[in-house]
This record gives C-alpha cells, sequence and structure tokens, in this order.
C-alpha cells in the first residue's frame, strides 16, 4: 500500500497501523526524513510531491517494481489555504488544487493500469466533512473537498468492474498538524488599513485552532487513529461503504447540513462567524 502524506498526522497514523496489522506499506513524505519512526515499524519511506510529475511517476514506479502493482492507494496528503475569497491569491488557490485534488487525481491515474491488470485494488481518498458543508474562511478548501467527493463517484462506477473498490474517508475535527499549517498560510491577516474582512480573518484564525481545543466540536472530534482505523476498516472488507464519515463531529454537522435549507446553515454559521460588511450597533 501506498500513503501520502505519511509524515505526520492522518497519513502517518495509517501507515503505522497499517505497517501493525501487517501490510506491506509505502509510507510517502516530499521530505523523507520525516519518515524515521515509520521505518522503524517496517514502513518503506519514498520521497513524494503530490504536485510534482516526476516524484509521483518515480514513487510508484518502486511500488510496481517491487510488487507488480499498488494495491491500496490513500491518498492523504492535503492542506487548507483558508482566507475570505477575495483575498486568497490565486496563485495561492491553484496551488491548493494541484494538492488536494490534481495531486491524487493523477497518481490514482499512475496506479490505475497495473491494478486493472492484476484485477484488483483499492483506491482510497482521504476527503472530509468538509466535502459535504463548508465553513466561511474556507471555501478554496472546501471546494477541493468537494471535488475530491466528485471525483470519487466518478471513479467508483468506472472502475468497479475491474475489480477495484473506491473509497471516501470523511474525518471530523482530527487534531493534528493540519489547523496549525491552515492558520500559518491564511490569507489576508497582514493586511492593512481599513482592511474589510479585517475582522472576519481575525475570527477564522482563532476558530481554526480553537474548534479543536475548546467546547462541544472539540468533544466530538478524534485522533488520528480514529481514521487509520476506518480506512482499515475499508481496505479489509469485501465490500466497503462509498463513504466512511470519522468522528461523531463528522456524523452530526454532516447530518444537520443536509437537513438544514441553504439560509438556516447561514444562520448558524453567522453565530460563529463575524459576517463581513455587516453593520453593527
Ligand atoms: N485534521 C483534520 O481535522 C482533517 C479533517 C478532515 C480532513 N482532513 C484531511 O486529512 C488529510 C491529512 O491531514 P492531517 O489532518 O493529517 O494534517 P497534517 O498533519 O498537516 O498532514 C498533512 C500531510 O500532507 C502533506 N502534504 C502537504 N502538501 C503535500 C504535497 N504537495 N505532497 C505531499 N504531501 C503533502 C504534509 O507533508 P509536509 O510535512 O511535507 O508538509 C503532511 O504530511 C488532508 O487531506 C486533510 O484535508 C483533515
Amino acid at each position: 500500500m501506498l500513503v501520502t502524506g505519511s509524515s505526520s498526522g492522518i497519513g502517518k497514523a495509517t501507515a503505522a497501523l497499517l505497517a501493525e496489522s501487517g501490510w506491506v506499506v509505502y509510507a510517502s513524505a516530499r521530505r523523507p526524513e520525516t519518515l524515521g519512526a515509520l521505518t522503524d515499524l517496517g514502513c518503506r519511506a519514498l520521497a513524494l510531491d503530490v504536485t510534482d510529475e516526476a516524484s509521483m511517476r518515480a514513487a510508484v514506479a518502486v511500488v510496481e517494481e517491487d510488487h507488480g502493482a499498488v494495491g491500496v492507494l490513500v491518498n492523504n496528503a492535503g492542506f487548507s489555504q483558508s482566507g475570505a475569497l477575495e483575498q486568497v491569491d490565486m496563485a495561492d488557490a491553484r496551488r491548493q488544487f494541484e494538492t488536494n485534488v490534481f495531486g491524487p487525481a493523477r497518481l490514482t491515474q499512475l496506479v490505475l493500469p497495473a491494478m486493472r491488470a492484476q484485477g484488483w485494488g483499492k483506491v482510497v481518498n482521504i476527503g472530509s466533512m468538509g466535502g459535504r458543508l463548508t465553513f466561511p474562511g474556507g471555501g478554496y478548501y472546501h471546494a477541493t473537498k468537494y471535488a475530491l467527493e466528485a471525483l470519487s463517484d466518478a471513479l467508483r462506477f468506472e472502475v468497479a468492474g475491474f475489480g477495484i473498490d473506491v473509497v471516501l474517508v470523511e474525518p471530523g475535527f482530527i487534531r493534528t498538524g493540519f489547523a496549525a499549517a491552515a492558520a500559518a498560510g491564511m490569507s489576508g491577516q497582514s493586511a492593512e488599513g481599513d482592511d474589510p474582512y479585517r475582522e472576519f480573518t481575525a475570527g477564522v484564525l482563532a476558530s481554526t485552532t480553537g474548534v479543536y481545543d475548546r467546547g462541544l466540536l472539540a468533544r466530538l472530534g478524534g485522533e488520528p487513529d480514529d481514521v487509520a482505523r476506518a480506512v482499515r476498516e475499508a481496505i479489509t472488507t469485501s465490500r466497503p461503504k462509498a463513504r466512511y464519515p470519522v468522528t461523531a463531529s463528522a456524523r452530526l454537522l454532516g447530518g444537520l447540513r443536509a437537513v438544514l435549507p441553504d439560509r438556516a446553515w447561514d444562520s448558524l454559521m453567522a453565530r460563529s462567524f463575524v459576517q463581513p460588511g455587516r453593520r453593527r450597533g
């Protein structure tokens, strides 16, 4: 099995759990020197940047050389480019799609021929509850996760006849390096003068980290191991479900979004986020 983004969080936990469960795991990262703890568990370390074609080809070639095909691909690498839609630089928005959408799509293209040839394979996409609902300040991130939902649905149909399963794992709030990375890369923080999004951005920044630490939603969140166990369940069951929401936060908020009218969802968001441009007083 090949796991992307194994340097931390969900990818690291998944590679570790599956190696401990007896799978041959190729743990990959942009900086393979971050994979020491996983190689100690028996994982093989590979350099893999999902925005780099040559790097993706080389990683897949190593696994195919050793085993004929990648049996299980876990598309996990990803991050959130947060910020008000108006203020995110388009180069950053494109980078967001390169990593979260085109990377996994291209890697999937690269592994499919050998999976088809052997008549067996599994593609696990780490989506998000954020592929079914949207928080203000996360427009580009959510757009990538909605895209992953659509790609997974199309692919599931297209490759089922070749013996290949496609599964979406949809984590809720999981305590990893994700929030810190999102906070560090958030657009609009350095805006000066009469920035109309100043208060909004500050609120998004506070909730990006706070939601994992405090309050009801933090209690309904989970750990990377919860996601790793869902991945293991998805790849060991003979007939996997199309989607595996992980944690109560994903089930609760996903369910709520599915039943609430759009305006009601917006009102709910207005209780947690400062609305830009809205006069107060
Ligand atoms: N944590 C949550 O609450 C949550 C919820 C729903 C979904 N998810 C999804 O879960 C996945 C893993 O996130 P996480 O929570 O485990 O966060 P994390 O701890 O920040 O891990 C993200 C991983 O992605 C890697 N990565 C980023 N850009 C990459 C690239 N171009 N090529 C290869 N690897 C790259 C990072 O590697 P570097 O060390 O090289 O930066 C890191 O290993 C993401 O797809 C995320 O959207 C997370």
